[in-house]
């Protein structure tokens, strides 16, 4: 959507406030031995307390209320009590949440205990990339830039872009036009002041594609390697993002 009122900023700041809420407090909860059915459950739970619906839930009836990936799934893993996070894992939280009729969507990934090298160097390049591409995000700018910033990005770091996920527009629904690519695809359309976008690239050691897994939710990497995704929704201004999900 493009915003045209304050209240319509206010209303997606409160959703953005949610899943920031909801991310941190299952943050805070990642440690060895802990089970992606129980981070969910304390999402869920900020979610209730605050009157919001799981996005996902609402919108593709997936069964969990955030989206919980772990090592080389990058995208739509199905929380479950029997899915333990061992020490050395990547998780990645993907929180997004309808209040009031306005929609807002984050992600992080999270070291689980002590990573490899590369783990934590994925994370921090990931985390650069995603911002890289907010800053990216200008009126004015085109589309392409912004997955041109991510691929600047990556190659300075030696990893790749997940080229078949894209970030997207948000806030009157979960998944709005126009489609964020990761990658300069060439993609002319123009960014105007007021647009309100998802942005998340997703990072890999080795992959450039993810593949669907048979539970029919799943995305993981074709190559098996890990990857990592930070996701934050915002607004382009003039005076550069406006960060709802901070
Ligand atoms: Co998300
Ligand atoms: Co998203």
């Amino acid at each position: 959507m493009t915003i045209d009122s304050q209240e319509e900023l206010d209303a997606l700041l409160r959703a953005g406030r949610v899943v920031a809420e909801a991310r941190q407090a299952m943050v805070d909860a990642v440690t060895p031995g802990t089970t992606t059915g129980e981070l969910d459950a304390i999402g869920r739970e900020v979610f209730r307390r605050h009157g919001a619906r799981s996005a996902p839930r609402l919108t593709y009836r997936f069964p969990g209320s955030t989206c919980i990936s772990v090592n080389d799934e990058a995208a739509h893993g199905v929380p479950s009590l029997r899915r333990q996070l061992r020490d050395g894992d990547l998780v990645n939280l993907d929180v997004s949440a309808e209040l009031d009729g306005f929609y807002s969507d984050t992600g992080i990934s999270v070291a689980v205990g002590d990573v490899s090298p590369v783990a934590s160097r994925l994370l921090a390049a990931t985390e650069l990339a995603q911002r890289d591409a907010m800053h990216a995000a200008q009126p004015g700018a085109r589309l392409r830039d912004l997955g041109r910033a991510v691929q600047r990005r990556a190659r300075r770091h030696g990893f790749r872009v997940i080229e078949n996920l894209n970030g997207h527009g948000i806030g009157r629904g979960l998944h709005e036009a126009p489609s964020v690519p990761s990658i300069d695809d060439g993609q002319r359309m123009v960014l105007r002041e007021g647009s309100v976008l998802a942005i998340e690239p997703f990072l890999s050691v080795s992959a450039d594609h993810v593949v669907d897994d048979a539970d029919g939710w799943t995305l993981r990497t074709a190559d098996g390697s890990l990857v990592a995704q930070f996701e934050h929704s915002m607004v382009v201004t003039r005076d550069g993002p406006l960060v709802l999900t901070a």
